[in-house]
């Protein structure tokens, strides 16, 4: 049978509970699809720094050496450091808003409708990753963080995200902010890689324009690409569409398809230890986990079972706005979730 190892860091705040949820979720598929999935816990963020000193310590890089994917909780350190460790430059963020949440969302239905994105972020580069520092001048203190793109790293970035739109509705928005920052060239660069595309249409959109659109008329996007901290700033707008942040996860890959797996959401300290988070931004995380594993219908099936769960009314407190709807904790969503998988699975 297939099988597999992944290495799982829970982090802090509310990254145990909805890791504990979703490992409960992938044992249960593994299960019903005939593989099977070896867990390791390791150690990353807070809790790593009071055992080893360290955010990102060398123990837990050694330990993700070659597994088949990481999954992470939620931290509040280490994530640029374990991102940049494995190369980790592709972060894909899908936004789909399912018609059944359509009222936990700021926007009218009639603009939700269809919305399908994937936002394909640079992860590894850019102002995240540059020369910076403080210092004094005369007395008065400053600070600096230097944006900074080799041609090269946009365009590997640009590849991954134009095979991403081949996959799909073969539209890709590249988000740039070349009147301000015309060094960078975002445009021309994707044009060139776009050669190889002829099927692609490509259009540039300055960033901030972008992330108007994305409240005005999302149903015209399909694949957005975005440097490291537009593409972040841009796809927390996907928590305003979906209805809640909390339900979003993400992929972040290297060039070789080894990948670490993390909701978009934080550590949530305000809601940490009551067992109330959602857990559908890391679930979902696995779902791109099993995708890349090529396990497709077992993805398949965790989709479908949170349709059913979500249309039945059943959400966390994150969700519920409704008289209609059952707020349930993290314990009893995940429960409700394994059973509703097992049933329809025979
Ligand atoms: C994210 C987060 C991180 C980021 C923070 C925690 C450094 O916001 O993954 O979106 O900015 O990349
Ligand atoms: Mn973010």
């Amino acid at each position: 049978p297939r099988h597999y190892r992944i290495v799982s860091l829970p982090g802090e705040g509310i990254g145990p509970e909805v890791v504990d949820a979703t490992l409960a979720v992938l044992q249960q598929v593994a299960q019903l699809h005939s593989f099977t999935v070896a867990v390791e816990y390791g150690w990353l963020g807070q809790p790593a720094v009071q055992r080893f000193g360290r955010a990102f310590p060398q123990e837990t890089a050694r330990q993700c050496e070659g597994c088949d994917g990481i999954v992470l909780g939620a931290v509040t350190q280490g994530l640029l450091e374990i991102r940049q460790h494995f190369n980790l430059f592709i972060n894909l963020r899908p936004v789909r808003p399912t018609p059944c949440l359509f009222p936990a969302s700021a926007l009218k239905s009639e603009r939700l409708a269809g919305v399908d994105i994937l936002f394909v972020r640079e992860l590894a580069s850019g102002i995240y990753f540059g020369e910076s520092g403080r210092g004094n001048d005369s007395g008065s203190g400053y600070g600096y963080h230097t944006m900074r793109y080799a041609d090269a790293e946009i365009r590997r970035i640009a590849k991954a995200a134009l095979n991403q739109a081949q996959q799909r509705r073969h539209k890709l928005t590249v988000a740039h902010k070349e009147n301000a920052l015309p060094q960078i060239p975002w445009t021309a660069l994707v044009h060139e890689e776009a050669r190889d595309f002829p099927n692609i249409l490509v259009e540039p959109m300055l960033a901030d324009n972008l992330a108007m659109q994305l409240i005005l008329k999302p149903q015209q996007f399909d694949v957005v690409l975005a440097g490291n901290l537009f593409g972040d700033i841009l796809s927390d707008i996907g928590g305003a569409l979906t209805g809640s942040i909390g339900l979003l996860g993400s992929a972040s890959l290297n060039g070789q398809g080894f990948g670490l797996y993390e909701p978009i959401h934080g550590t949530a300290p305000d809601i940490a230890g009551k067992g109330i988070a959602n857990p559908l931004g890391a679930i979902a995380s696995i779902v791109l986990m099993l995708q890349q594993w090529g396990e497709t219908t077992a993805a398949q099936q965790i989709l479908d079972t949170q349709e059913t769960l979500l249309s039945q009314g059943y959400c966390t407190a994150d969700l519920c706005s409704q008289r209609s709807q059952t707020q349930v904790t993290t314990q009893e969503f995940t429960d409700l979730f394994l059973e509703n998988l097992r049933q329809n699975n025979s």
